[in-house]
């Protein structure tokens, strides 16, 4: 292969492939709280030890110690190179790889793009302190506060206030020796008439940043303070930024939605901040545009299922059925609350409050069953409009790509509107027929996807991979005091504070464990260690730590996190006294050895250090 693969590419792949999914067609796995366990593929064994993590995207064996991401997975299973791996899993998620040396425009595009980022990072964090310290922000601050947010919220979504000024930003990015250019590019500066310079696109407006999947700003959307219109605007498409590919909160969000497997989809910025405060964090917004297919292609990476909370007026409703539409068309289901008239997400949460909600989200229905019951209602008693209106439901049910469900739906229509079944599902298999020669003539031949290769029966499974990859198979060189200590810090069971009070770094006796335990101090947050992120900076090794880290049983905690965390102390304490008295032994060892009188002083010392490390 020339060329060579570039890391944005990698991480594309991985973010599209479906761990559970992939190892599944090796491995038989059972879904067990986050995890998914099952009979580890790499050594042979009777009870499962071989945990998929979803939500983060890692495999583990405790059994052979062998771990990775689906790179290293294929790698193993199938003995593949890297490259390969990569390639077949980029055919497999639909990505394409540019295999070639990049020619000096795309390379000049590259270099563009980043500069961009940079604009926006900057212009992100100018708005933001605008908001978060600047004395011109107190309205924005208001704001916040009349709509229930501090500075917490405020800080997770780095949300900015633009001044009532024509040229604040514009004056921040030349003190920066930014160029106006790129600031033209991103539509935050627009050219004035004649001679006058470029002015702010955002003024007097709440700033939301709009996050890429790798947490790059890639856009803003800015409101208004007070009722005057438009009451949102939002950055035009640019280089780094198509609405159509692009989900608010879904850098946010998509852990939880791997977790919970749906996603609450909403219309608005601010319904999406409020449920993902109440308490459901598995919430994107659309940017002021309709669902595309992009997004639902999206979406799919991460739920199986779709929950629509769009406006409760007729264009909501015509939103509704067409995102349905969407969804149906990638295979993904969609459901559908409703909310009382006038409400949206936001409101709904702060007049009845999340419990309330959460009932709503319990009884979601399926969207097909509303679109349905709408039609029908709409149509009323006319045998006329009836038959036109059930044909309109056939024509949807015909999209729906399982065919038992397609039945399925038939035969509530039936019941639902009286008209014979056998007729319906005539209908339905005249569409389904129209719409398939119809693919036949207009399309190009389905592409092949690469064929996977059958999953191997279990004892041939074991023979083929009897012996563990090397590098990979041996477990940490760390004490029990220290793993357990590293868990209780990747799980923020104990704070950073608690763990530097007590002696920070030099509290690990081990280097495998220091280095660990530097990671977790320097990278991980309050919300936890976002490992899909860190796996492309730190060594593949690292990562495999943290992944079997994280992967730990946490019930071992039941006994109360302070207790394990002062016997991890004194563990700890203990093993630094033996590895002290042991290093003691040896140099005397050494000096016995060389006899040497002029060092009794030393030994003397030494001896005493002995004795007080007792
Ligand atoms: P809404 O008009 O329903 O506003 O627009 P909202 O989200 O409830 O806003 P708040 O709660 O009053 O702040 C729904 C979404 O449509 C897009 C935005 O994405 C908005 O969140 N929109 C709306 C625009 O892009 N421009 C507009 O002028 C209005
Ligand atoms: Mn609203």
């Amino acid at each position: 292969m020339s060329g060579q693969i570039s890391e944005s590419k990698i991480n594309e792949i991985r973010e599209r492939t479906d761990i559970v999914e992939l190892i599944s067609q090796y491995v038989s796995l059972k879904h067990s709280g986050a995890n998914h366990t099952g009979l580890c593929p790499f050594h042979s064994e009777k009870t499962p030890s071989f945990s998929v993590n979803s939500a983060r995207q890692f495999f583990h064996c405790f059994g052979c110690g062998v771990g990775g991401d689906v790179f290293s997975f294929l790698m193993k299973t199938e003995g593949l190179v890297f490259p390969d791996a990569v390639r077949l899993l980029a055919e497999r998620a639909g990505v394409e790889l540019e295999e070639h040396i990049p020619t000096p425009e795309e390379e000049q595009r590259e270099r563009q793009r980043e500069r961009l980022y940079r604009v926006n990072e900057v212009a992100a964090a100018y708005f933001h302190q605008l908001l978060m310290e600047h004395p011109s922000g107190e309205p924005a601050r208001q704001y916040m506060k009349l709509r229930g947010y501090g500075r917490k919220a405020s800080g997770e979504y780095q949300i900015g206030y633009a001044l009532d000024s024509w040229d604040g930003l514009r004056t921040h990015l030349e003190d920066q020796g930014l160029a106006a250019d790129d600031a033209r590019i991103l539509g935050l500066l627009r050219p004035g008439k004649q001679d006058r310079g470029d002015y702010d696109l955002f003024r007097g407006r709440l700033i939301f940043p709009v996050y890429d999947l790798s947490g790059r700003i890639v856009a803003f959307a800015g409101r208004v303070l007070d009722d005057s219109k438009p009451k949102y605007i939002n950055s035009p498409e640019s280089p780094v930024y198509h609405k159509g590919r692009i989900l608010f909160g879904l850098y946010q969000a998509r852990q939880a939605m791997r977790q919970c497997g749906e996603v609450l989809l909403v219309e608005g910025y601010f319904d999406q901040l409020a449920l993902y405060r109440a308490g459901f964090p598995q919430v994107v917004a659309t940017c002021g545009t309709a669902l595309t297919s992009d997004h639902a292609q999206l979406l799919k990476r991460y739920v199986q299922r779709v929950v629509l909370l769009f406006d409760q007026d007729a264009a909501g409703k015509k939103a509704t059925f067409k995102a349905m539409t969407v969804l149906q068309e990638e295979g993904i289901p969609a459901a559908v609350i409703e909310l009382p008239k006038g409400e949206d997400p936001d409101s709904f949460i702060q007049m009845a409050g999340k419990d309330a909600f959460r009932a709503r989200l319990e009884k979601a229905r399926s969207a097909m069953d509303l679109f349905m019951e709408d039609v029908l209602t709409e149509a009323g008693n006319g045998i006329e409009q009836k038959v036109r209106a059930a044909e309109q439901i056939v024509e949807q049910i015909s999209k729906l790509s399982s065919e038992l469900e397609q039945d399925l739906y038939l035969k509530e229509l039936a019941q639902r509107s009286g008209i014979d079944l056998e007729q319906l599902k005539q209908v339905n298999r005249r569409i389904v027929g129209r719409v398939q020669q119809h693919k036949n003539t207009f399309s190009a031949p389905p592409v092949e996807s690469y064929p996977l290769p059958e999953p191997p029966l279990p004892e041939e499974r074991h023979e083929q991979h009897l012996q563990p990859a090397k590098e990979s198979g041996s477990m940490p060189d760390w004490s029990r005091s220290e793993e357990t200590l590293l868990c209780l810090l990747l799980q923020n069971h104990v704070s950073h504070k608690k763990i530097l009070m007590a002696g920070g770094l030099a509290l690990f006796n081990h280097q495998e464990a220091r280095d660990v335990a530097e990671i977790l101090l320097e990278k991980s947050t309050d919300s936890g260690l976002d490992l899909a992120t860190l796996a492309d900076e730190l060594a593949p090794d690292k990562v495999r730590l943290l992944t079997a880290l994280s992967l730990l049983d946490k019930g071992q905690f039941d006994e109360g996190v302070d207790e394990v965390f002062s016997g991890c102390l004194e563990g700890l304490q203990r093993e630094l006294k033996k590895r002290q008295r042991q290093e003691s032994i040896d140099k005397l060892r050494k000096l016995e050895q060389g006899g040497d009188t002029g060092t009794m002083k030393d030994a003397n010392n030494l001896l005493k250090q002995f004795k007080n490390l007792k």
